[in-house]
């Protein structure tokens, strides 16, 4: 049974929004010093978080969304992603990258995103929206079979 649509309960919300928050202490940024946490919940109900791993070659650099994602797929076999939650010590919200958007798509095209800083503004979107026409394990499927 798929379980893409099931949104997540206030009280899971709030616990995301806190491991996002403590994710991003873990945050390894000392060149942009622009620390991320971020924290996804599975479709199993459990919370797998990440922070942002820079790189002395820049390029190199891991996300906090990408870290959490990878993350939970090595040490829990990660299915489904529900949603995610990204925290900034910012006065605006951020919004995922693009690059984090397609790797999200991976395990939840239609997850919840919501994105939290230091100020009173929030994001509160869904992931079909921030990557509409998104290219997925469909598009290869369909090839496949002629
Ligand atoms: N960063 C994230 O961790 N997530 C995003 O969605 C946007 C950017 C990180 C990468 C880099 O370490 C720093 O923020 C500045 O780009």
């Amino acid at each position: 049974m798929s379980s893409s649509i099931q949104i997540p309960s206030n009280e899971q919300w709030a616990e995301l929004e806190m491991a996002a928050r403590l994710a991003a202490r873990q945050a390894y940024a000392p060149y942009s010093h622009f620390t991320v946490g971020a924290a996804i919940l599975d479709n199993k109900g459990k919370i797998h978080i990440g922070c942002n791993v820079e790189n002395a070659s820049y390029g190199l650099t891991n996300c906090a969304e990408r870290t959490a994602l990878f993350s939970a797929r090595a040490n829990h076999g990660l299915q489904e992603v529900l949603a995610v939650c990204i925290y900034t010590p910012t006065a605006k919200p951020t919004s995922p990258c693009g690059a984090c958007r397609q790797v999200l798509n991976e395990f939840g095209p239609s997850m919840r995103v919501r994105a939290i800083c230091d100020g009173q503004e929030t994001i509160d979107t869904t992931l079909d929206v921030l990557l509409p026409g998104a290219f997925g394990p469909k598009n290869l499927a369909d090839a496949q079979q002629g």
